[in-house]
């Protein structure tokens, strides 16, 4: 690897990526808090309002806030909302830590439903202070179980952005760690009792270990609507999907641009920023940004919208890349106003005029000022455009620019495309396809004559886009194309001409099972599936032996996979319905419940299901083999009834018991003779003991388990079996396998 791309390579991987994410207990040394050539840069540029600059520079300076996204879906979120909101901001916010008094937190305006809070305190004030113990714990446990993300107020605005509905396709092409990619996710399950809505997101990553933080937090959420991918966003393949009998370009409904950057927005966090600061960062990146942000638009949909974002605030990785697309496209793209989109933020509309520093400081106006010598490092796209009836006519003020003193955030940048038609250098005498409302193909509105470019998925010979011609981009004769060539800095041109070589792919395949599939025959009838279950989305990780684990795809991803198996890295995707257990078959069905997928699966199951009260799941989370005479009579009575092996314990709110949780709750479980277990892993099992207002709480010293009402034995236990490993994860699901009675694993018990 060359100087260049070693020094790129650190840029992407290391500039800004863990902006979100970084986790609870993440700290810095000091470092000194000074770079004169940011300044400099940053003053000369003008972006910062006439007599403010002094308090932008003294605001980068500060540590930045916490703030925290609850995430999840709909009736779970609103039950965290309420737990916080009543439990562990009142308990912190008289509260004063050297001699800094802790403020209520406060919910942030322009994100909807009071679901992102902004806070006065740091990640460090938190991490430390034992006065904030409580709360600490409670983030670190609800951020594991994935209900709560800290995430800084300026990332969750991308997402919003978007205006996802549940059946938008989505690519979201620099995805990793993934906190914008949960938000995606939440939107798209929008409506809890859709299980398996039409939509779905792609979340691609160049870097295959930040692929893996991906599928981590995609876990969380238990969608099976994610799919991880590893490519470069740069010239991520075309995909094809089945449309109508024929073959179809996969074009997406939202994207999500959000590209690696120099992170000068992110100072406050990562403060080693300040050290290393030099204009060459942005420089080497635009390039970069520009070839992604240009795949981007040719796989958006007509109709579509992309949000291009960064943390830096250097118009060379912001303005310059929008104009530059906007130029590219010659009307194709429009940037979208989306001042009414965010109520309440402020900040500053994107700037038309801007300068180039290099590294040693100096200056270039315009790009007839720069020697050739310099020509491969600076790039005629890195200044605004000079024709000022064209710049006007691009409506850069439309962008939008967040400043770190303006509502004490990170700094941000964001824009908003519109595609109104094909990207030109795709447009050669676009083909009417007539179009036909459907599922799977439906990026475009129904009633819409589908475009499809000549030499699309349709057309190709090898009958589809990840053949000679990719879909639009398979344009060697035009003008991107031939700027790409040879010019460093410049969009990318096509993509491999021969087909794709995932070389040293090794994920394990993914195959999915017929409808007739052997497996299917004890699962129908133990758990009485219903006949519209899907079982063609159901899949496993491998060809041969016995099949250990299921997993569920939507339709529409399904779709996806099949036809693209050749040309996509895919990481991972499905969520987990069901797992061989070992002594299953003696007890009607091999296969046992997923925790994680049990709210994918359950409106399907019609068997196995025992409703239990809020007393019920009590009892059933903290202690490790109750008898079935702990439940309420009610539950006792349908436990008794049902055969030994896996069942769904089901929760159903009482609107009329406001005092209850108001979401539904379902829970795996195991009956056994005599007794009868939930299967959750521990972190969830804390977070539906909050749920239901017992406070799980351990003090340093392993004591303190307090309750607010009056289940404080119960929480001890629960926290006492976890530190004596009995809820400890069983396997990479987190649940445990079941120990059976009748056998010796549990006869000692029942
Ligand atoms: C700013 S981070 C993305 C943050 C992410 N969107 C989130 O909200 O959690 C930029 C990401 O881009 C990835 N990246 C860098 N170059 C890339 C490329 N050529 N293609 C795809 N991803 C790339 C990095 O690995 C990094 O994970």
């Amino acid at each position: 690897m060359g100087k260049r791309s070693r020094q790129r390579q650190k840029n992407q991987n290391a500039s800004r990526d863990d902006r979100d994410n970084a986790g609870w207990g993440a700290g810095y040394a000091d470092i000194i808090k000074e770079n004169k050539l940011f300044e400099d840069y940053y003053k000369e540029q003008g972006l910062i309002p006439e007599g403010e600059f002094d308090q932008f520079m003294e605001a980068m300076r500060e540590p930045l806030p916490a703030t925290i996204r609850i995430t999840g879906y709909k009736s779970h979120a609103k039950e965290i909302l309420h737990c916080l909101k009543e439990k562990y901001f009142k308990d912190i916010q008289e509260l004063e830590i050297d001699s800094q008094k802790i403020e209520a937190p406060q919910p942030l305006s322009w994100y909807p439903d009071e679901q992102a809070w902004h806070t006065n305190m740091s990640r460090k004030l938190i991490r430390k202070s034992p006065l904030l113990e409580k709360f600490h714990q409670f983030l670190v446990s609800e951020t594991e179980s994935g209900n709560i993300s800290r995430q800084e107020a300026v990332s969750m605005i991308p997402p919003l952005l978007l205006k996802i509905e549940s059946h938008h396709k989505i690519l979201d092409m620099c995805a990793a760690p993934g906190s914008k990619t949960a938000q995606l996710i939440e939107m798209l399950h929008s409506d809890m009792d859709v299980p398996f809505p039409e939509g779905f997101v792609i979340a691609n990553d160049v870097d295959n270990k930040r692929c893996y933080l991906l599928v981590h937090q995609a876990k969380r959420l238990n969608s099976p609507c994610i799919m991880v991918v590893n490519h470069d966003a740069s010239c991520i393949p075309m995909l094809q999907i089945d449309s109508d009998g024929g073959k179809d370009i996969l074009f997406y409904d939202r994207v999500l641009c959000d590209v690696p950057c120099s992170g000068d927005g992110t100072m406050r966090k990562n403060i080693d920023v300040w050290k290393k600061w030099t204009t060459s960062n942005s420089l080497h990146l635009h390039g970069l940004q520009l070839r992604i942000a240009v795949r981007g638009v040719e796989q958006l949909a007509v109709g579509g919208r992309m949000v291009y974002s960064t943390c830096s605030l250097n118009p060379i990785e912001d303005e310059a890349i929008i104009a530059a697309l906007l130029e590219k496209s010659e009307g194709a793209l429009e940037l979208a106003d989306a001042s009414a989109d965010l109520p309440g933020l402020k900040w500053m509309p994107g700037v038309t005029s801007w300068k180039l520093m290099t590294k040693e400081g100096q200056w270039f106006s315009d790009w007839s000022e720069v020697p050739s010598s310099r020509h491969t490092q600076i790039r005629p796209t890195m200044f605004p455009p000079k024709d000022p009836e064209k710049l006007a006519g691009l409506h850069l003020e439309r962008c939008m620019r967040i400043l770190p003193h303006h509502q004490n955030t990170g700094g941000f940048f964001v824009a908003v495309l519109v595609k109104k038609a094909p990207m030109p250098w795709n447009k050669r005498h676009p083909k009417l396809r007539k179009s036909a409302p459907t599922q799977t193909g439906g990026s475009l509105a129904a009633d819409v004559p589908r475009l499809l470019p000549e030499g699309s998925a349709e057309e190709t010979e090898d009958g589809g886009p990840g053949g000679r011609g990719d879909g639009e981009t398979e344009n060697a004769g035009t003008p991107l194309a031939q700027e790409a060539a040879g010019k460093q800095d410049a969009v990318c041109g096509p993509p491999p001409s021969k087909k794709q070589k995932l070389f040293g792919y090794k994920e394990d395949p993914f195959v999915f099972l017929t409808e007739d599939d052997p497996v299917f025959t004890s699962i129908q009838s133990f758990y009485d599936l219903s006949p519209d279950f899907p079982k063609r989305n159901v899949l496993t990780r491998t060809h041969e032996g016995k099949k250990r684990h299921l997993y569920m795809v939507s339709k529409e991803l399904r779709n996806v996979l099949l036809n693209n198996s050749e040309r996509m890295k895919v990481i991972n995707t499905g969520v987990k319905v069901w797992s061989r257990n070992s002594d299953g078959e003696e007890f009607g069905c091999a296969f046992r419940l997923a925790q994680e997928g049990i709210y994918t699966l359950q409106p399907y199951i019609r068997s196995r299901i025992i409703r239990v009260s809020v007393e019920d799941i009590k009892v059933l989370l903290t202690q490790e083999n109750p008898f079935l005479s702990k439940l309420e009579d009610d539950a006792h009575a349908q436990a008794k009834q049902m055969g030994m092996g896996s069942i769904v314990l089901k929760y159903i709110p009482n609107p009329n018991n406001p005092s209850e949780p108001q979401c539904p709750i379902q829970l795996c479980g195991w009956r056994g003779k005599t007794s009868i277990r939930a299967f959750v892993p521990r972190n969830e099992r804390f977070h539906y003991l909050r749920l239901l207002g017992v406070e799980v709480f351990r003090d340093k010293q392993g004591l303190g388990q307090k309750s607010r009402d009056g289940a404080k034995e119960e929480a001890a236990a629960a926290t006492k079996a976890e530190q004596e490993g009995e809820l400890e994860n069983g396997d990479e699901n987190g649940s445990l396998e079941p120990k059976i009675e009748g056998g010796n694993k549990e006869s000692s018990i029942s």
